[in-house]
């Protein structure tokens, strides 16, 4: 029987998971988004030609792939009706080949409201944000008064739930806030549309996935974000609000968790991260600067600048117990190509204590000072390689070492954005 197989970030998100799962997906019969929302942003490139998706599972690429939306996502319906379109008119038959659960919390105007006024009124300890409503529609989830995408179908009741919703909301944001409210009967016609473009789209995922996997059909589950912005073991408050971790991969589309045979960890050959927060690895100096321009590290989801710094192992360790990586996938690699030297974090210095594991408190990881292990870099360049005999020796070391101190086997690496630019040392699903 095919295995299942879980892909996910396990720094601060932008890992390049989206290649990966697109990649890996010609295994698969299906692939599951099960938690974020349209805040990510995962770029594809076959053959030159570049597609960034947010909310769209990084299957649609491959047409007999079916790309589902697991009940853990917060769905924004204009960003999704808006990324078919895209793909629609890149000749991609999106339409037919999405389905959304009806339990997924529906991101509306005023969850966007509220998180941009919420952003402004904190001003220096703003979390950064995308801005994209995720974390008030997550709140709203949790409290218990959240819109479901399977109301959109009930148009009567959608509408009272809708109209109760927003007045709440416009409260917050007139008497807290001091920002502007909403229509709230703009947001019902909004929420009237939505329901009659999606309707085709929204079924059972929970159900759909077991007839899948009791076909034993191989299923990609596809995180979001990355493990350090877990809501409970990423560095809180500075987080997403969601669980990225892998439990979220069963619990966010509904299978069991022994349905789950492997998951991949994703990380950059360095470390980066978008937003505020503590990252004790970053780099205010030239070879940032490199890093960041031969990257290309800017947010595929908001533009802005990534902070960039050297490899993370000892946050990377503890990112691969929490999700019990059993695979590990090193991307961008040719990024380091001409570094004279190349460093690892392999402990944190804190009071003057040697930590091997992150502090779970953000302010005393904010405090903690990287000890580094120093490599030789390599001069050759890695871009493009597809066996890792083409690697030059001192990148095959630095390698071997993030994968000894990661404990986890090294299946992948990526050596440049397009599809074909990898090393495949194993397939994760065992074919
Ligand atoms: P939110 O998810 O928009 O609430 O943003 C919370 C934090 O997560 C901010 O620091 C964002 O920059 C970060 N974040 C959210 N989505 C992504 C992503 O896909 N990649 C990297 N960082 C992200």
């Amino acid at each position: 029987m095919a295995g299942n197989v879980v892909v996910l970030g396990i720094q601060w998100g932008d890992e390049g998971k989206g290649k990966i799962v697109d990649l890996l997906t010609e295994s698969a019969r299906a692939v599951v988004r099960f938690q974020g929302g349209h805040n990510a942003g995962h770029t594809l490139v076959i053959g030159g030609v570049k597609t960034v998706l947010h909310l769209v599972p990084s299957g649609i690429l491959r047409p007999e792939v079916r790309c589902f939306v697991g009940n853990g996502v917060v769905v924004a319906p204009d960003a999704l009706l808006a990324e078919i379109n895209e793909l629609e008119l890149a000749g991609i038959d999106a339409r037919s080949r999405i389905f959304v659960s009806p339990a997924c919390p529906v991101i509306l105007p005023s969850h966007v409201a509220l998180d941009q006024a919420r952003e402004r009124a904190r001003g220096s300890n703003a979390i950064g944000t995308t801005g994209r409503g995720i974390g008030p529609a997550y709140e709203d989830k949790a409290a218990r008064r959240g819109l479901r995408m399977g109301e959109l179908l009930d148009l009567p009741a959608c509408t009272s739930h809708v109209l109760e919703l927003v007045e709440y909301h416009n409260f917050l944001l007139r008497k807290l806030l001091n920002s502007d409210a909403l229509d709230a009967a703009a947001v019902v016609a909004q929420c009237q549309m939505w329901g009659e473009a999606l309707s085709p789209m929204i079924v059972d995922v929970a159900s759909e996935l077991e007839r899948i996997l009791k076909a034993g059909e191989a299923v990609l589950f596809e995180g979001a974000q990355g493990t350090l912005l877990d809501i409970d073991h990423g560095t809180y408050p500075f987080v997403t609000s969601s669980n990225t971790t892998a439990g979220a991969a069963a619990s966010g589309s509904g299978v069991g968790p022994l349905t789950l045979s492997r998951v991949v960890g994703v990380v950059k050959a360095y470390t980066t991260r978008v937003g505020s927060g503590p990252f004790p690895t970053e780099l205010f100096d030239s070879v940032g600067d490199h890093l960041a321009s031969k990257g290309h590290e800017l947010g595929a989801t908001t533009g802005r600048p990534r902070r960039c710094g050297w490899f993370d192992a000892v946050a990377a360790r503890r990112a691969c117990w929490l999700n019990s990586v059993n695979s590990l996938c090193v991307t961008k690699l040719d990024v380091l190509d001409g570094v004279p030297q190349v460093q690892i974090c392999t402990g944190y210095r804190l009071d003057g204590a040697l930590l091997e594991t992150p502090p779970v408190d953000s302010r005393a990881l904010s405090r903690c000072e990287p000890v580094y292990e120093v490599m030789p870099g390599w001069e050759q360049p890695t871009a493009g390689a597809k066996r890792l005999s083409d690697l030059p020796t001192a990148a095959r070391c630095y390698l071997e070492r993030l994968a000894t101190l990661l404990e986890a086997p090294l299946d992948i690496v990526s050596t440049g954005p397009d599809r074909q630019d990898t090393i495949v040392l194993r397939n994760p699903f065992g074919q």
